[in-house]
């Protein structure tokens, strides 16, 4: 509520001057969450809090044109092509929260957006495109306040607020390497309103991080998240869960700070079967999970256990399974998935990433 009232004030009221145009662009990676958010309430406030390892090769890059115009116009393209269906999540978000950019009715907007994954990988790109998004809204209104009054450069906080806005987990994607996205007496400065970053609260291990994403089905799932998100609030297990992950937060802290991969091994996996399983005991229940989603859980526990090479898994909302290793074990887990893991994906297809920097500047 605090940061609501300073960035509500601090917002751009004036008059856009003529011939006020240009184009800015950023790309902003997704991220992989070891705690899940899966449950909220009113605007976008988790029910528990949650981290994530903010990706590097999984992004959108978004290009804003602007032009001062009488009245907001708005114009998406993705992949080249207009379509206003993809964009419609971002006008709505537009509408719903002008009071922080009372300025766009004033501009016409034309927005270019592109993912560098690939289309129906069955990676979620709301929190890339979503925080791509923002960082081109703040870095016109920056334009706006002009050099002498505007710090030149984004305030990071205040991007994370206005992406959990429009999409929950990009609230995240803002921060490098790692982020921590709700209220937790285990981190001091932790908001239910805005993600922080935990750069310089891990052992080092844990920035050199990959994700190979082991595409399962690409297609696109029968329960959307926000549709996930809803069906908590009759969830019986909803108390019990909500309490076991703010116990795993400060059990997962505590190990992200000293390297412990054992217990990172441990809540990772367990997060990632309790989403389902709150999937599974939701009413009306559903699964998400594929046969060979089971198939690739159950051979890389048997690797492990075999090799003691510390690889684990996640997963998100979907069916695919993120495999998580240190940079250490890169060539050992390379050479494992393609002999022993691609035969459960989708025409064969995984794709690697690591752990990321956050938003770059492209324009
Ligand atoms: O941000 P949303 O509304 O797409 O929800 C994200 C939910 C999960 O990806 C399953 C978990 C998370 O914390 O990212």
């Amino acid at each position: 509520m605090q940061m609501e009232n300073k960035w509500l004030s601090e917002a751009f009221k004036g008059t856009v001057p003529d011939g006020f145009q240009g184009k800015v662009g950023w790309a902003s990676p997704s991220n992989i969450a070891l705690v899940k958010y899966w449950g909220k309430k009113d605007k976008q406030i988790p029910q528990n809090p949650s981290i994530s390892f903010t990706l590097s090769e999984c992004r959108s890059e978004t290009f804003v044109t602007y032009e001062k115009a009488d009245s907001f116009g708005f114009r998406f393209f993705f992949d080249g092509k207009e379509s206003p269906a993809f964009g419609a999540k971002i006008e709505k978000f537009l509408f719903d929260y002008q009071a922080f950019f009372p300025f766009i009715n004033q501009l016409s907007l034309k927005v270019e957006s592109h993912n560098t994954f690939p289309h129906s990988s069955g990676i979620a790109s709301s929190a890339s495109s979503m925080s791509a998004f923002v960082m081109c809204l703040m870095e016109i209104e920056n334009l706006l306040v002009g050099p002498s009054t505007g710090s030149g450069t984004l305030d990071l906080c205040k991007a994370s607020y206005f992406a959990r806005l429009a999409s929950g987990s990009a609230a995240r994607s803002v921060f490098p390497k790692m982020a921590l996205w709700g209220a937790t007496p285990c981190l001091e400065g932790s908001s239910d309103e805005y993600a922080v970053s935990l750069e310089n609260d891990i052992h080092p291990i844990f920035k050199t991080y990959r994700d190979a994403i082991l595409i399962v089905s690409g297609e696109i799932k029968s329960v959307s998240s926000r549709a996930g998100h809803a069906l908590m609030e009759g969830n019986p297990y909803a108390p019990a869960r909500y309490a076991k992950a703010n116990e795993n937060i400060k059990d997962l802290l505590a190990a992200l700070q000293s390297g412990d991969l054992d217990t990172f091994i441990h809540i990772t996996e367990s997060e990632a079967l309790q989403l389902h399983a709150l999937m599974m005991c939701s009413d009306p229940s559903y699964i998400l999970m594929k046969p060979n989603t089971l198939n690739l859980i159950n051979e890389i526990r048997g690797f492990r256990e075999e090799t003691k090479i510390p690889l684990c898994f996640t997963l998100d909302a979907g069916p695919n399974v993120h495999l998580l290793y240190p940079k250490q074990e890169a060539d050992k887990v390379a050479y494992y998935i393609k002999s022993a893991l691609v035969e459960y994906c989708d025409k064969n297809r995984w794709i690697t990433d690591r752990v990321g920097d956050g938003p770059k500047k492209l324009l």
